[in-house]
């Protein structure tokens, strides 16, 4: 067990209360749901009968391009494939991408999850750095250099987890202008705190190289649980319909989805803004509570444009883990070391804005004093 498992482990058998500024489970967050028409449309007739579709249904799909519609993306429902998480169809796409030993360029820091994805696919994941000056952006030079033979597609998080920053207009250009596919994940896309104006609001806007976004119910309505993400391709139509055609006989390998959560699924994003609209709020609501608190302090919120996590800078006066292991055992409070996302440098700490409003309050404080009595 690592160090910080082993304190956590402590301070919870201790009984003491724990301030957990961690938690993004939103079915454990206090987050409303439309439980009667969640519960409802689990319940259909349809639910009862097996009628497989290796894209997903037509009505799932058809639902899945009125939502993005009503967020102002007009999507073809003919260019989705439908899979049960953004996990599997990561898997898909590398799959469709690579051959053994093949490359795809992930940015960092960014998702931890990627390289092992990667892996799993037996292609090579090549690191590239996200630069920080005011806000973060696409290091484009090193970008360049890690870019080789090998290299398959290139992803991006937009707005990127834990650092916020969405895809810009300029920076999709540049992009595309490698020529590869691009893998966009816009899971978050929809929880815009503080968006620039020169964002993209999905990797579709481009028509120049075959691309892939990424959404799903795990964080557009809350619904992790419900198992459904979904991927819509785009660039030139030809190159869409070969890797759709590819894609379809994978998926039809596995048929992953679920029949209750298609059947669904309509209602499901129909009814997702009373969860949704919540989280938005509390995101928002406690981005400008971090901002706020830390003012006149030694602790820094870096800008936060979208998405349900904010990084903290702290006094470079001791490394990452003794800042983190030093709040949860000193004062109970539990936050991410930059590490997990593989920041270039000491000292970030990753806190969820999906904590409780009150929780994350308390816990700021706490650290706030923790940091003021190192200082
Ligand atoms: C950037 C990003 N993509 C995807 C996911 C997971 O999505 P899913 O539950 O659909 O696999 C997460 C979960 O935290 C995430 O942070």
């Amino acid at each position: 067990m690592n160090p910080l498992a082993l304190e956590l482990e402590r301070v919870r058998s201790s009984g003491r209360p724990l301030y957990d500024l961690t938690r993004s489970n939103p079915t454990e967050v206090g987050v409303p749901f439309a439980a009667e028409r969640i519960r409802a449309a689990l319940a259909a007739p349809e639910v009862l009968r097996y009628r497989p579709d290796a894209l997903g249904p037509s009505s799932a799909r058809a639902a899945i391009a009125a939502d993005a519609r009503g967020d102002g993306l007009v999507i073809d429902p003919e260019r989705i494939l439908i899979t049960a998480s953004t996990s599997e169809a990561y898997g898909l796409l590398f799959k469709l991408l690579c051959d053994p030993d093949d490359e795809i360029l992930v940015p960092q820091p960014s998702y931890p999850l990627f390289e092992q994805l990667v892996r799993l696919e037996c292609a090579r994941a090549v690191m590239y750095p996200l630069g920080f000056d005011e806000r973060w952006f696409i290091d484009f030079a090193e970008l360049e250099q890690r870019i080789g033979p090998r290299s398959r597609a290139i992803v991006v998080v937009s707005p990127n987890n834990p650092t916020g920053n969405y895809l810009k207009r300029s920076e999709l250009a540049r992009l595309a202008e490698f020529g590869l596919p691009i893998v966009s994940d816009e899971v978050f896309a929809s929880y815009s705190i503080d968006a620039p104006v020169d964002c993209v609001r999905s990797v579709l806007e481009t028509a120049h190289v075959l691309n892939f976004a990424l959404s799903g119910l795990s964080k557009l309505a809350a619904l992790p649980q419900m198992k459904l993400a979904w991927t819509t391709l785009g660039g030139p139509s030809e190159q869409v319909r070969e890797a759709l055609s590819r894609l379809e006989l994978m998926a039809d390998a596995y048929l992953s989805p679920s029949t209750p959560a298609l059947v669904a699924l309509p209602e499901l994003l129909a009814a997702r803004h009373v969860s949704s609209s919540h989280v938005l709020g509390r995101v928002r609501h406690n981005a400008a509570a971090l901002r706020a608190g830390v003012s006149g302090s030694a602790v820094s919120v870096l800008p936060i444009e979208g998405g349900w996590y904010a990084v903290l800078r702290l006094p470079a006066l001791q490394s990452e883990e003794d800042w983190v292991l030093s709040l949860l055992r000193e004062r109970s409070v539990l936050v991410q070391p930059g590490f997990f996302y593989d920041f270039a440098r000491e000292a970030y700490v990753v806190v969820s804005l999906l904590t409780p409003e009150a929780e994350l309050a308390e816990g700021l404080e706490r650290l706030l004093l923790h940091v003021a009595s190192r200082c």
